[in-house]
């Protein structure tokens, strides 16, 4: 395949999908007006950057992104959205997985196997990218882009078997796009939907490169450094999985050391849980049908309430009249808390030792620490960025910003730095080298 002027990558995360796009030169020749996170949502709004991924099964239609959760919430939990299906990608068979039925709370006609509402999601994935590159000055007179999309590294996964799968199903989620002719946006009938299903199950796959979470993430940060550090570890918490990499540099080459790279299947779903239970626990609710209600209260309201909690110390959530107050002391003292934390710093430190190890090696004295997706604000992820390395050495390590200034420029409105962690997956995986992809072109 002739290689294009630009490379776009999509990050189909857990709770968020997203998407940016740099020019393929980037690395060597890094110029930050040339980064382009794109506008998957309304313009303008909180979420701009982020698409919702979520499905929902409605009486005769589907839909999609934020509409599925707004349905959802409607009809007050007596139906449910689909929800991170992207961890079907850590299920060791994914034939399996993909061919599961729903359950009914989900779909009650009975008509939808997973694949065809994670195919469906792609597409309508690929009608908001689409919609981004059209809006963006500097993109929409493209005719074509290299394409990549980030997973996560699974230890023992077969990442090249994997990634077979996932091109087919973008392959396929190209061919229902067609076939439906109009709009996902506005959500799709069943019965078309089925139909273009059907139609699509031998379409080619679409040739894409497979870059994993972590090195996206690294790549990000690494570039445009002024000062090359010989390491740099870096911590990604998104909403069903934490990566953690180590990425080395040798002179003008920077590559991610292997060994150092762990996934944990818990992350910011995980922490939700916890928060609602304490919640529940606090509320000393007697009735089923109360205690399912502010289960689902707080679980829609949980990104604000998260939010809260991790700049403030504190936050709360009514429910008939009564406040229910959480602390983030209330959160650490939690054993399931506990256990995710005391995990992820071990895991944690295995990979700052080698990124001792290295920096020791290279002769340098100092690794460069970060934290990026939507949980690198917690007050717990970012004390963890500044352990120092208990090996010899006498190491430094200089914790960064997920955020850089380039993201707070007028043209954004205020709106891609707040949410700039969760995108650097995205905006990373476009502007990393070839040599950085697990697998594809
Ligand atoms: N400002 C914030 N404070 C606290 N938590 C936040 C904030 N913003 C987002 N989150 C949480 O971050 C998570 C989403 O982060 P992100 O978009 O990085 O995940 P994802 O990419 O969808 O998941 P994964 O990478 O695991 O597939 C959610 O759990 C959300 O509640
Ligand atoms: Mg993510």
């Amino acid at each position: 395949m002739n290689s294009r002027g630009w490379t776009l990558c999509v990050d189909f995360g857990t709770a968020f999908s997203k998407a940016a796009a740099a020019p393929a030169d980037a690395w060597a020749h890094f110029d930050p007006t040339r980064v382009r996170p794109l506008l998957l949502g309304q313009a303008g709004a909180r979420d701009a950057f982020l698409l919702d991924s979520a499905v929902f099964v409605d009486d005769a239609r589907l839909l999609f992104g934020g509409a599925a959760l707004a349905r959802a919430e409607a009809l007050g939990g007596k139906r449910a959205a689909l929800r991170s299906f992207k961890t079907i990608l850590s299920v060791s068979d994914f034939d399996r997985a993909l061919n599961a039925t729903l359950p009914a709370s989900i779909d009650p006609h009975r008509v939808f196997v997973m694949r065809d509402l994670v195919v469906l999601y792609l597409a309508f994935l690929s009608e908001a990218i689409d919609a981004g590159v059209r809006a963006d000055a500097m993109l929409s007179a493209e005719a074509g882009f290299d394409r990549r999309y980030a997973a996560p590294a699974w230890r023992r996964g077969d990442s090249a078997g994997l990634h077979n799968h996932v091109m087919r199903l973008f392959g396929e989620a190209e061919a229902v796009r067609q076939a439906l002719g109009g709009s996902l946006r506005e959500g799709v009938d069943i019965g078309a939907a089925q139909a273009a299903l059907a139609r699509s199950r031998s379409a080619a796959p679409t040739a894409m490169g497979l870059i994993f979470e972590a090195s996206a993430a690294a790549a990000y940060t690494s570039i445009g450094l002024a000062a090359a550090v010989p390491a740099m570890i870096v911590l990604d918490m998104g909403a069903g999985t934490t990566d953690i990499a180590v990425l080395a540099r040798a002179g003008a080459r920077t590559e991610e050391l292997r060994d150092a790279q762990i996934t944990l299947k818990q992350a910011g779903d995980y922490i939700d849980r916890v928060i609602a239970n304490l919640t529940l626990d606090t509320a000393r609710l007697k009735a089923l049908e109360d205690r399912s209600e502010l289960w689902r209260l707080i679980i829609a309201q949980m990104r604000d309430f998260k939010e809260t909690l991790f700049a403030e110390g504190r936050a709360s959530i009514r429910f008939k009249n009564k406040a229910l107050s959480l602390s983030i002391k209330d959160l650490e003292r939690a054993p399931d808390f506990q256990a995710f934390r005391d995990e992820l710093a071990q895991a944690y430190e295995q990979a700052l030792e080698t990124a001792r190890r290295y920096a020791v090696t290279d002769g340098g004295r100092e690794i460069q620490s970060v934290a990026v997706g939507g949980g690198a604000a917690a007050p717990f992820i970012q004390a963890m960025i500044r352990t120092k390395p208990r090996g010899k050495g006498n190491v430094k390590v200089s914790p960064r910003t997920a955020t850089p200034d380039w993201a707070h420029a007028p043209t954004f409105s205020g709106n891609l730095a707040p949410v700039f962690p969760q995108l650097a997956i995205a905006i990373g995986g476009a502007l990393a080298p070839k040599e950085m992809l697990a697998a594809g072109v």
